[in-house]
């Protein structure tokens, strides 16, 4: 049986790259793709990669079509949520790559964003991540899609905050981001001679993921019970990859820990979900996890070391921003909220050497 989806934003680059997976996903069926801009243009004429895949057009969403199953909407934020709107009364099953459905709080979405527009849409919003909201999602009519560097740095600690690991009140984490987490549109900080070979800070305080990455760390230390308010330092850098995010998180151990114990709270944590990997490879090149290693693919993979003389642990993780960060945990929730394995379509290793 198929499921017809339709993508609204496919000239984007989340959008994209949900397209390449919907086209070669066994149970999905392309009804539109919705470009303003490129309306009336061959969809291979911006994404060469898909050349023999698809044949389609981008179409105006002013022609948008809600006899489908599956609304993808790969939209910026603030724009994402009068679709919402429009669409969630017509029963289609929606999941919004934007950031305007992640935040339970709209004060807090206020806080880093604006004034929500739909509000009262809010408390029917399931935060896409498998891992941590599986039950909810089979349920859901409107998933939110994660951020990159939010889901980055949740699944790398959310186990250490429910094992009572670390203190969650001094997490900081240090990440790495390539430059399609910009999006597609041109930006002077994305443009080649600007970018190329970069390490450059940007937002290290203050940036929008906080909101997601405490939000969703919190709800898991106080179902711990644990007594502590979770608080992230996050502070991302723009490096040169194009796709990539590594995150390099630091806490205090909250007791003299041994490799034993984390390896037993990740492994816990993670039994059933089959896109984390756990990566410790003692000896060799590959000890800790890479971007380069999950690049194309859904998987995140996450390492961590304790430093043995200092009260401190260092975990690690890496993702395709595009993928793991966004198309790939989509398509996982469209998955579940289909009854389908969790891993239809998304099943592939990454390349090697890249
Ligand atoms: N890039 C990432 O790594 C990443 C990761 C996680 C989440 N996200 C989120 O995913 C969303 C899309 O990001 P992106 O990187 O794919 O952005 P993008 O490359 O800039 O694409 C944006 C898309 O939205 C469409 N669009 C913009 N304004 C529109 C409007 N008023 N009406 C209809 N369509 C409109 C554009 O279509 P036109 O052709 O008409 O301009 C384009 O297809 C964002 O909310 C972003 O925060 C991105």
């Amino acid at each position: 049986m198929s499921y017809k989806i339709s993508i609204v934003g496919a000239s984007g680059y989340t959008g994209g790259e949900l397209l390449r997976w919907a086209l070669i996903h066994p149970q999905m069926e392309v009804a539109q793709v919705t470009s303003e801009r490129f309306a009336g243009t061959q969809v291979t004429k911006l994404n060469p990669n898909l050349r023999g895949f698809t044949q389609a057009e981008f179409t105006s969403v002013k022609t948008l079509n809600t006899d489908i199953d599956t609304l993808f909407l790969c939209l910026p934020h603030k724009v994402s949520a009068p679709f919402v709107k429009q669409y969630i009364d017509t029963g289609v099953k929606i999941i919004d790559l934007s950031a305007d459905f992640r935040i339970h709080n709209p004060q807090t979405y206020e806080h880093y964003y604006q004034p929500h527009p739909c509000p009262e849409l809010l408390p029917r919003a399931v935060y896409g991540l498998p891992e941590l909201h599986r039950e909810q999602i089979k349920r859901a009519q409107l998933v939110a899609g994660v951020g990159c560097l939010a889901s980055s740095v949740i699944l790398a600690t959310a186990p250490l905050v429910k094992a009572g690991l670390i203190d969650p009140s001094r997490i900081i984490a240090d990440s790495k981001i390539g430059s399609s987490a910009g999006g597609a549109a041109f930006d002077i900080s994305t443009h080649h001679p600007e970018r190329q070979g970069t390490v450059r800070a940007y937002k290290p305080t203050g940036h929008r993921h906080t909101a997601e990455i405490e939000q969703e760390l919190n709800a898991i230390a106080q179902a711990a019970n644990h007594q502590a308010i979770v608080s992230v330092g996050l502070s991302p850098h723009a490096v040169e990859m194009v796709r990539g995010i590594f995150s390099t998180i630091h806490a205090p151990v909250s007791r003299p820990l041994t490799d034993l114990d984390v390896w037993k709270a990740y492994r816990s944590f993670y039994s059933g979900s089959p896109f984390v990997r756990l990566v410790k490879d003692k000896g060799t090149l590959y000890r800790y996890p890479e971007p380069k290693e999950v690049i194309g693919t859904n998987f995140c993979d996450i390492g961590f070391e304790l430093d043995a003389d200092r009260p401190r642990l260092v975990a690690m993780s890496a993702i395709d921003n595009l993928m793991r960060g966004s198309a790939g945990p989509a398509i996982a929730c469209f998955n579940l909220m289909h009854n389908l394995d969790e891993k239809t379509g998304l099943w592939v290793p990454g390349y090697h050497p890249i």
